[in-house]
């Protein structure tokens, strides 16, 4: 028997490259992978990239910079490595890496992964293979499900795209090039997978695509389904608690969603929605098709149907021609809408997008500014969302144990993480907490209700 070959890898970016890469291990787990945390050692690695924006993108070659070195102390060894880049610098730069770092063997895009195992054998005939096409076949048609043993350890809480792509063309975003037009998985395809994670003892769903909320993929009723629909059906899958979704864009929100909202108790009560500006200039020039006003008309939809509902965004400052005055607006914006946190960033130009051509730059200094501005005022609202929950008894689904002995570590609806002293079959169920305290960005408490004791084994997650 051969020994089995080591596979490295690693994600960076949104969380669609964390679920790509677990796609990637079990393709590769079917060719005799196994996973390892060090790149020293490994046969292959591979860097999942994220090109959002330019220091993104540059990461993977500081990386590659790195593993040159690894890859001849290998040699050295009388080992092969072999190196792939894939996600959205494999299909946006393709052979150009090459061409940059010479250590690359395999490149491959976001929609090519499945054809992972024939690409290395070609690299390993031809030196180097390249697949940035976007193929005819649905890639989730041919990927092999994840082994029992790998949906325990990776916990009880996964990610299933459901959708990818996006048609929306925001001036400054890159992921209509890089992952395609926007599509959408049949219904019986996302039942499938999320019932076979349930079985294996995940608790919690979160639905993911680059514009989630777009959905509307065939229903075995021959109909196009809405996000909303699919959380209804998925919501009856026995053993699952919380269901989630991300990322969504305001002019997607219809009424099924609201109305999943307002129904299912295992739809969670938060809810990421960017808005990137709060001008209605700086909102045209991204060519988001929504005003700020518009925005608040969303929020205050799913308000109206859950009161608890808190929100999470994300935003651009110093976008070209954002005046000082645009910036107040966003400031006002996040004001008016009070969030439970938010991620903000500075405007990065990425080559191929329209706004790249615009020439009215902000100065760096100028953005520093506005985003520590931004950040501050994001910051203060996400540390009294948090001190909010102090003396409340809120349910807590638990994830797995914590840093000290009998501490198990578990997240609220609006995923702060939550810590008690407990037994650590508690592991896989939502369990009423009062919390006491907060350190830092995570609650403190103790568990407000006796544990339920299932007749059989509980849910035990982790190698
Ligand atoms: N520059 C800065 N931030 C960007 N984002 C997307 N493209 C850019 C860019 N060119 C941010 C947006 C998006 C998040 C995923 O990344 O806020 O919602
Ligand atoms: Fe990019 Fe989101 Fe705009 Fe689509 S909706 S272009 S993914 S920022």
């Amino acid at each position: 028997m051969t020994a089995p070959r080591k596979l490295h890898i690693k994600s960076y970016g949104c969380q669609m490259n964390v679920y790509d890469a677990q796609r990637m291990v079990d393709t590769l787990a079917a060719e005799g992978f196994v996973e390892t945390a060090s790149a020293d050692d490994a046969d292959l690695v591979i860097l999942n990239t994220c090109h959002i924006r330019e220091k993104a993108s540059e990461k993977v070659y500081s990386e590659l910079g790195r593993l040159r070195q690894a890859k001849d102390d290998a040699a050295r060894d009388g080992r092969a490595m072999t190196i792939a880049v894939a996600g959205c610098v494999a299909q946006a730069e393709g052979e150009e890496i090459v061409r940059r770092a010479p250590v690359v063997d395999v490149v491959v895009g976001p929609q090519s992964y499945h054809h992972l195992p024939q690409l290395l054998a070609r690299a390993r005939t031809d030196g180097v293979a390249i697949e940035t096409e976007f193929p005819a076949e649905d890639k989730f048609g041919v990927l092999p499900q994840p082994k029992p043993e790998a949906i325990r350890a990776r916990g009880i809480s996964a990610f299933v795209t459901v959708q990818e792509g996006c048609d929306k063309f925001c001036t400054f975003c890159v992921v209509p090039y890089t992952r395609g037009a926007e599509s959408s998985r049949p219904v019986g395809k996302v039942i499938d997978d999320v019932t076979r994670l349930a079985d294996h003892g995940v608790r919690e769903i979160t639905l993911i695509g680059q514009n989630v909320n777009a959905y509307h993929g065939e229903g075995p009723d021959g109909r196009s389904w809405p996000l909303g629909r699919l959380l209804e059906r998925l919501a009856s899958i026995p053993g699952i608690m919380r269901l989630r979704y991300s990322t969504s864009h305001p002019r997607d929100v219809d009424d099924s969603l609201i109305e999943a909202h307002r129904d299912i108790p295992a739809v969670m009560p938060f809810v990421h929605l960017p808005v990137q500006s709060g001008s209605d200039r700086i909102l045209a020039a991204m060519n988001r098709r929504h005003t700020a006003a518009d925005y608040c008309a969303v929020v205050d939809r799913f308000r109206a149907v859950r009161q608890d509902i808190a929100f999470s965004s994300d935003f651009i400052v110093g976008f070209p021609g954002e005046t000082g005055e645009d910036f107040c607006a966003t400031l006002a914006l996040v004001t008016q809408i009070g969030y439970a946190g938010a991620y903000s960033f500075k405007y990065s130009p990425r080559p191929g997008t329209p706004a790249a051509e615009m020439r009215e730059m902000v100065s760096a200094a100028e953005m520093d500014e506005r985003l520590a501005r931004l950040q501050e005022l994001i910051d203060s609202q996400q540390s009294a969302f948090n001190t909010a929950a102090i003396g409340k008894t809120v349910d807590v689904l638990f994830e797995r144990g914590g840093r000290y002995d009998g501490q198990i570590v578990g997240r609220t609806a609006y995923l702060q993480p939550a810590h008690v002293m407990a037994p650590n079959d508690i592991i896989g169920q939502v369990i009423p907490v009062k919390i006491d305290s907060l350190e830092r960005y995570s609650l403190l408490g103790e568990l407000a209700a006796p544990v339920s004791r299932p007749a059989q084994s509980p849910v035990t997650i982790g190698a």
